[in-house]
This record gives C-alpha cells, structure tokens and sequence, in this order.
C-alpha cells in the first residue's frame, strides 16, 4: 500500500493514527502490547458496562462514517437488559469515493481496531462482532484475520476475556464489492448473504432491528477506534479535544490538485479551509488557483472558492447574528461545514484547481452513481442514470439549452423520496454543482455549435450521442 505522508504535520494531533507511518511500527501483536495495547481493554473491564456507555456519550464523539450521528445517542437505543443478542459491526467498507483513512489503520494497526471493538461489545453486551471490510481490500482482511488469531491467542477474545466474564467473537466478511454494502442497513443485509438492497427506516434502524432482526451497532473503523482513547482519556477529557459538538480528531484525506495530497489527522475545527490546503497541503499546482472543493466525501456538496459563505454566529447573549466568511476561513469540523452548507462527512477532501471543467466532475461523479444504484427506488435507479445521460452530453459537445434545468430538477425530484440516502448522495453533488457553477454548465449546454454533418458522423459513432440527438429533435 502506497504510504502518502510519511511523518505527522507538526500541526496534526495523531491519536488514531498515532502508529501509522511509525518508524519501528509492525501490526503484530508484540509491537503492539510493548506500546501498551490493550491496556486500555484491561481498564474498561474494571468498568460496568453502562459507565463506558457513559463515557462515550459525555465525550460527544459523533460518527466518523459520513452522517456524524452521536455515538453515545446510538448505543443508548440499545437496552441494558436486552433479552435478544446484541450485535456490532464495524463498518470497514470505506466505499466513499475520496476516502483512504480506515485501510491506513487496518493495514497498521489492526489491535487498536480490535481493542476498541471489544471495549465497544462489551459496552453494549454484543457477543458476537463482524468487520464488514470491502472485498477490494484483500490484505486488509488478511491483516485482520491474523490479528484476530493472534488476540485470541493471548486471551482477548473467545471466552471469558482475561477473566472478566465476558466472552466474545469477531469475524471478518468480505464486502460484495459494491457502494451500497457501506450503507449500514445494505450492508446488513449483504451479511445475511443477501443483495444488498438497503431497508427502509423506520422499522429498520439496525439498532432496534438490524443484523437477522437483532439490535445492531454499526459503526466505522475511525469511530470504534476512538472509544479505546474515550476509556484511557476518559468522555470529559477526551471532549477537550477539538471543539464543543465537534469532539476529538479527524482523519482528513485530501486528494486532488494540491501539492502535497494525503492524510492528516487533526483537532476537529484546529484548522481553517485555507490552512488545510495552503499550509498543510503545499498550496495549488504551480501557476493555479482553487476552484472548487468537495469537503466530505463525493456525496457532500461542493464548496466553491471565491465564495463568500453567510453563517449565523451565536452571540455571548444566546442571539444569532449573520456572519460573513470567506472559503479559506471555513473551519473543518461538523458543525462549520453544515453551516456553510455542506458536511464534513467522511473526512474525504477533494479539491479542483481552476483546469477543471465542473461539467466533466459532475459528470464523473454521475457515472459513479448512476453505477452504483442499488435499484430498488424508482428516482435514484432512473434519475441518477438520467443525469448521468445529461452530463454526458453536455461534457460531450452535445447538450440542449434545457439541460441544465432538467438536471436541476430530476435532482430535485430524488432527494428526499428513496429508502436511503444515497438518493441525497446521488442529488446533492448535481444541486450544488449546478448552483455554484451555473456558468460552465450554460457555457457547455451553449456549446452544441458542431455543424450537422460533424454530429450526424459522430452520433453514428456513439449510441449515446444518438440517443441524445433524438431527444433533442
Ligand atoms: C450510500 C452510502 C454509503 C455508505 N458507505 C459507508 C462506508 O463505506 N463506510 C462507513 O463507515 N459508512 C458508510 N455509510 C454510512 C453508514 O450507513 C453508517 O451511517 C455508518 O457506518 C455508521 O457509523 P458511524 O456512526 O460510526 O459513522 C454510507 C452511507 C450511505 C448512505
Ligand atoms: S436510494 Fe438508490 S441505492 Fe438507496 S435503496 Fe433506493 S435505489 Fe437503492
């Protein structure tokens, strides 16, 4: 695996990422309790297991997988005297496209995943555990095997762990290969061994019904990380960290046309837009300028550069005042990028420079949703393949002046009426696109100057543009 920072930023703080990239560093089971792993473990069974409840909900840790729900809200759904099993699964596919930090701590420090998921288990009484790790990441899940045999060599899983009483198992299974399985209620079901077709909610919160209609914890690799430093540190200390409802660190991955990409895991709200991508990342290529940045993973809405961004500001007297903010001064936590009106989701930073045409993103992020619908709702399995259709065309030089609005509204008509939200995943990037950059989607519509007989030529070429043409006419 290609290692894309190799020593810590001074500016990061490395809680979950403290031992990838360090020099010395093995995944084995010996590295790790030299360091003191699974102290941590030894400390939690000292606790009832409603105190590490506690403990979680008092450290404010949100969801690192993408909706950043409470941690502690979630676990609180499950009863304490629960009379079916109880189950966890950690959330490993990692399918979000500009997301690379859960592979990073599968490949390098498994134990730290393993010692959070038995805290976790044990916080919630799930005997039996499942890493649900994307099927592209075959090392990954022999990295995790061989740490679970090695765990349960030295008594930290199977029965009665290090005499506590309490008896756990955890199993690897191999994604299906497909975005939908990372969807906590689709992943569910793909393992029961089923397509997996994501369940409506409500019934189907999998805390209440999830995995073989048992309450279920699903939570991501980052998230079931951070309880272990939750127990050491402990919830009111841990919540120092980083900024009131927006606790501890996050794993941003930057990719795209910056200087230096990679990851880096920092306070929540420690830096700023600006810092992240001019002092962390080394700035835009030579000769260019940010144009557009998409802060959360491809679903979350794209953030243009030389925009001013109105927030609504609480003041000493609890009233709200408008603020005006510029993009470089966009704080990177939840709270921040909900204000300016989009999210900090998977913590997967993707940035363009002033080559990009918005017409071509787009329409890459569109093949890839209109690929990856599950097919179950009618507006995402004909609307993201409509709109992939219309930037096509429009990318392609053959667009009609309508497209944009037609886009704009086949987006409009998809959010907010699918079993999950990948129809919002699907909508949000072609809503704000359009929004944001209205002039490369009018200029590329404008564009279909080519003469008749160059289109008629090339739509003998091109099924699509064919298809294209006689919608037109
Ligand atoms: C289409 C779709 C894909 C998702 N993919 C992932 C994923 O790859 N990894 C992940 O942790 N969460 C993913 N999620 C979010 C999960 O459904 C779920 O909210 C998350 O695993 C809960 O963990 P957390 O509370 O620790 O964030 C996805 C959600 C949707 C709608
Ligand atoms: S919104 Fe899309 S991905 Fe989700 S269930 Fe419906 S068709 Fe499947």
């Amino acid at each position: 695996m290609v290692s894309l920072v190799k020593h810590p930023h001074p500016r990061e703080r490395r809680l979950v990422f403290k031992n990838v990239d360090r020099p010395g560093w093995s995944p084995d089971i010996d590295t790790y309790l030299q360091d003191g792993g699974y102290d941590d473990l030894k400390k939690g069974f000292g606790m009832k297991p409603q105190e590490i409840v506690g403990e979680v909900k008092t450290s404010q840790l949100r969801g690192r997988g993408g909706a950043g729900f409470s941690c502690g809200m979630k676990w609180g759904f499950i009863k304490p005297d629960e009379k079916k099993p109880v189950y966890l699964i950690c959330n490993a596919d990692e399918s979000e496209p500009g997301t690379f930090k859960d592979r990073y701590i599968i490949h390098q420090d498994p134990h730290q995943l393993l010692e959070g998921m038995i805290l976790s288990c044990y916080a919630v009484n799930a005997r039996l555990a499942y890493i649900y790790i994307r099927g592209e990441f075959p090392e990954g899940a022999r990295i995790l095997e061989r740490a679970i045999q090695e765990a349960h060599a030295r008594g930290f899983l199977g029965k009665n762990i290090l005499g506590s009483g309490f008896d756990l198992e955890i199993f690897v299974h191999r994604g299906a290969g497909a975005y939908i399985c990372g969807e906590e209620t689709g992943l569910i079901e793909s393992l029961e061994g089923k397509r997996a077709y994501p369940r409506i909610k409500p019934p189907y919160f999998p805390a209440v019904l999830g995995l073989y209609q048992c309450p279920t914890i699903v939570n991501n690799v980052e998230t079931l990380c951070n309880v272990k430093h939750i127990v050491r540190l402990g919830g009111a200390e841990f919540a120092k960290i980083g900024r009131p409802n927006n606790t501890g660190t996050r794993i941003l991955c930057v990719s795209g046309d910056v200087q230096k990409p990679g990851y880096f895991e920092l306070e929540c709200g420690a830096v700023t837009m600006g810092e992240l991508l001019n002092d962390l990342c080394g700035g835009p290529k030579p000769g260019r300028k940010f144009k557009a940045v998409i802060p959360g993973g491809s679903s979350a809405k794209v953030l243009r550069a030389d925009d001013t961004y109105k927030i609504k500001v609480k003041q000493p007297d609890g009233s709200m005042a408008d603020q005006e903010l510029k993009f470089d001064d966009i704080v990177l936590d939840f709270d921040s990028l909900a204000a300016v009106g989009s999210m900090a989701g998977s913590g997967g930073v993707i940035v363009m420079d002033d080559s990009r045409d918005m017409v071509w993103a787009l329409n890459n992020i569109n093949e890839f949703y209109a690929h990856e619908s599950c097919g179950q709702c009618t507006p995402c399995r004909e609307g993201s393949l409509w709109m992939k259709k219309i930037t096509d065309r429009l990318a392609g030089g053959y667009g009609v002046a309508a497209d944009p609005r037609t886009l704009k509204s086949v987006a409009d008509n998809i959010a907010g009426r699918t079993i999950c939200a990948f129809g919002e995943a699907c909508a949000w990037p072609v809503q704000s696109f359009l929004q944001k950059f209205p002039e490369d989607f009018a200029g590329a519509a404008a564009k279909n100057e080519l003469p008749r007989g160059a289109r008629t030529a090339l739509e003998a070429l091109n099924p699509a543009l064919a298809a294209a043409a006689a919608e037109r006419h």
